[in-house]
């Protein structure tokens, strides 16, 4: 099993840090949330426009709208003019190859279906992974006027002018839990719907619809338990830096890497990923 939690993380940190030179994390955190500034002012006009749905093509309805596109082509237009050299992982335009160890992680709308549903349950999502690892998380959500961000020094949540640090909710047991997950249709095999049914039925409360805001909540301490079976590396890899970065826990429960998508849950705590996984295995 592969765990993420935030001593490796705070451990792989130091390690980079001993490096001649260490990457400016704070001014990157800096760029990125510049990002999801520029994306906001695409993405918002469009919100409750009720403009043009395409749809993907997949098991379960999955739309994407000129705001998915729009928010994600100006990010990347910024990334290629400051960081040229920078891989870049978009959901709606790909790969782009890098010539540096970063790669920014993009879902310009995370939560489509609650985009063209008038829901504010949608954000904007941008990571930055070095040589591999989740370093620098961002999630913004501009119509509430929110960011939660996490980098190797912590995590915190903006909103009006104000910045304050987040952490988990910990000495939870899972019996008393509350946990967010963002449709039962979304697990697909008879073994993940089982375990997800055995979770739900071991938890105090299950919510549905948060997308990435349930992991935003988890890491700011007001949720405890998020998951979602069959994520992409950007539904997830934008997430881990603010979760870890705020005490809390992750992994893949088939045994992956959650920093490359698949079945993924976080936690407000190690001790309570482990109850967890242990209901559902
Ligand atoms: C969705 C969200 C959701 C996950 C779905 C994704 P999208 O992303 O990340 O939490 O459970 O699998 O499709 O399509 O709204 O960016
Ligand atoms: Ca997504
Ligand atoms: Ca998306």
């Amino acid at each position: 099993m592969h765990y993420c939690h935030y001593r490796e993380y705070i451990a792989s940190h130091n390690s980079m840090e001993t490096m001649a030179q260490a990457p400016d994390w704070d001014g990157l955190t800096r760029f990125a949330q510049g990002l999801a500034v520029a994306a906001g002012g695409e993405i918002l006009p469009l919100f409750r426009c009720n403009t043009g749905i395409d749809v993907k093509s997949g098991p379960v309805w999955d739309p994407v709208t000129e705001g998915d596109r729009a928010g994600e082509r100006i990010i990347r237009r910024m990334i290629e003019e400051r960081y040229p050299e920078h891989a870049i992982e978009g959901e709606e335009y790909g790969f782009k190859e890098g010539r540096s160890g970063f790669t920014w992680i993009l879902d310009p709308i995370d939560g489509t279906r609650a985009f063209v549903c008038g829901l504010p349950f949608w954000s904007t999502l941008i990571g930055l992974m070095y040589e591999g690892r989740p370093v620098i998380g961002l999630m913004s959500q501009p119509f509430v006027g929110e960011m939660f961000y996490g980098n190797p020094f912590g995590a915190w949540h903006a909103r009006g002018g104000e910045v304050r640090p987040i952490r988990t909710r910990t000495g939870i047991r899972l019996e008393d839990a509350t946990m967010g997950t963002t449709a039962p249709e979304l697990y697909r095999t008879d073994r993940d719907k089982a375990s997800f049914a055995r979770l739900s039925q071991a938890v105090r409360l299950t919510r549905f619809g948060g997308d990435a805001y349930f992991y935003a909540v988890v890491a700011a301490g007001h949720l405890d338990i998020a998951l979602d079976a069959g994520l992409q590396p950007y539904d997830i890899a934008p997430l881990l830096p603010i979760i870890l970065g705020a005490g809390g826990a992750a992994a893949e429960w088939t045994g992956g890497n959650p920093a490359e998508g698949g079945n993924v849950i976080t936690a407000g705590s190690q001790a309570l990923l482990e109850e967890a996984l242990a209901v559902m295995a």
